[in-house]
């Protein structure tokens, strides 16, 4: 009955254990971490986990069907893999891998523009359909030409993030020196020595780089001026005056991903957006944030005929994933637990980690006798009322 993962990991958590032996520690630390005292990515978790679902046993039920229609493509699950920037360095090809099997498995990849893999490459591995994520650089040059690149690759959808306002405040990455590529320390060669497998797969693949932006990076940049040249140049912040350009120079679907404010989700739908990412970076930004789950639930109610809403931060299973779609979203996206599956299992990991998501929410929809995933809020335990 199992064959369809490995029966040692039937969860995130057994996949996150298991990566946090084979990735060395400052990898494995910029992955996990939050800002400040780590208290928004605890608040993710208990949002997510306080929203309980009610079963309806006694009616006709035909089975269920977990496929979601987005901008004019069928998906065959709810879930996709969000961007993650740097993937490359907690597990070796990470976007490569996870891009293969999103095609495969007929789910969204969203490639971060700070990826270690190039926006060319992994548009060519997903066949055109990965999404893309985008950083709003503030040089005009810059974002012109990465618009260009981006929709000649043959992108699909933009899905430009707008709540990384400065850098986060990680003091994990502060205490590891954290760095793209990675300095060799002798804190980290150790850190890399006790993990094997990860170390021969680095050495195969080459040192993890940022691929896409290196064309627009100054030749023989010291290290330690990567952050800086990330922060002026790359990371530019995004107002709604700054959305008004990508929009108009995109035509295909844009989402804006990292609105927590019925406010900002009223503005994205002012200039044209196609849909917004509920999620609050997966509380890497902001330690106060709140968890994503109750404005969505809001904004849903409010928004939900006017634009499509999805959520991430905190998912890490079936029940979550069923949970923000009964609280109102159209689609989610997990970040984490797929880079867990690669660490733990390695290639054959994203492939599991889709499986397990997968297998979890077709149970629920068949113990709650849902029969598709536009029906879940009907199964929602209404426990705080919404205005
Ligand atoms: C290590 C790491 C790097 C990330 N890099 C990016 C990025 O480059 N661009 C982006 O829009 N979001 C980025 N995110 C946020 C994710 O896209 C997503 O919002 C978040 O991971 C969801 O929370 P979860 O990890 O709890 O599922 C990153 C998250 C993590 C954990």
């Amino acid at each position: 009955m199992n064959n369809f993962i490995d029966n040692r990991y039937p969860t995130v958590n057994d996949l996150r254990a298991k990566a946090r032996k084979r990735i060395p520690r400052f990898a494995f630390d910029y992955l996990e971490g939050g800002c400040m005292d780590e208290l928004g990515l605890q608040r993710n978790r208990e949002g997510i986990e306080a929203v309980q679902l009610r079963s309806e046993l006694l009616k006709p039920y035909s089975g269920c069907n977990l496929s979601v229609e987005l901008f004019g493509h069928t998906y065959s699950s709810p879930f996709g893999i969000a961007p993650i920037g740097l993937q490359g360095l907690m597990w070796p090809n990470a976007p490569e891998i996870l891009a293969a099997v999103a095609l495969k498995k007929n789910i969204p990849y969203v490639l971060s523009t700070v990826s270690s893999s190039s926006l060319e490459r992994i548009a060519e591995i997903s066949e055109g359909n990965a999404w893309y994520q985008f950083y709003n650089p503030t040089d005009d040059s810059i974002r012109k030409d990465l618009l260009r690149r981006v929709d000649r690759a043959g992108y699909k959808v933009l899905v430009v993030t707008v709540d990384v306002q400065t850098f986060g405040y990680r003091p994990r990455d502060i205490k590891n020196g954290l760095s793209m590529p990675p300095k060799m320390t002798l804190r980290n060669i150790m850190q890399m020595l006790s993990c094997p497998r990860w170390l021969i797969e680095t050495a195969i693949a080459g040192k993890p780089e940022m691929q896409t932006l290196k064309p627009y990076m100054p030749k023989g940049m010291p290290v330690d001026q990567l952050a800086e040249f990330m922060n002026k140049t790359v990371m530019g912040r995004v107002d709604v005056e700054g959305l008004k350009p990508i929009r108009d120079a995109w035509q295909g679907p844009l989402v804006v991903k990292g609105l927590i404010n019925e406010s900002d989700v009223a503005a994205a739908i002012q200039i044209g957006a196609d849909a917004v990412v509920m999620s609050n970076h997966g509380g890497r930004q902001l330690d106060a944030g709140e968890s994503p789950v109750e404005p969505l639930q809001r904004v849903s109610k409010k928004y939900g005929e006017q634009i499509k809403i999805f959520m991430d931060s905190g998912l890490r299973s079936g029940t979550n994933i069923a949970a923000a779609l009964a609280s109102g979203a159209d689609f989610t996206f997990l970040g984490r637990p797929f880079v867990y599956g690669l660490g733990a299992l390695g290639k054959k990991g994203g492939l599991h980690t889709i499986n397990c998501l997968h297998k979890q929410m077709e149970q629920i929809m068949n113990q709650l006798g849902c029969e598709s995933v536009d029906q879940l809020p009907h199964f929602l335990v209404p426990n705080k009322p919404i205005n």
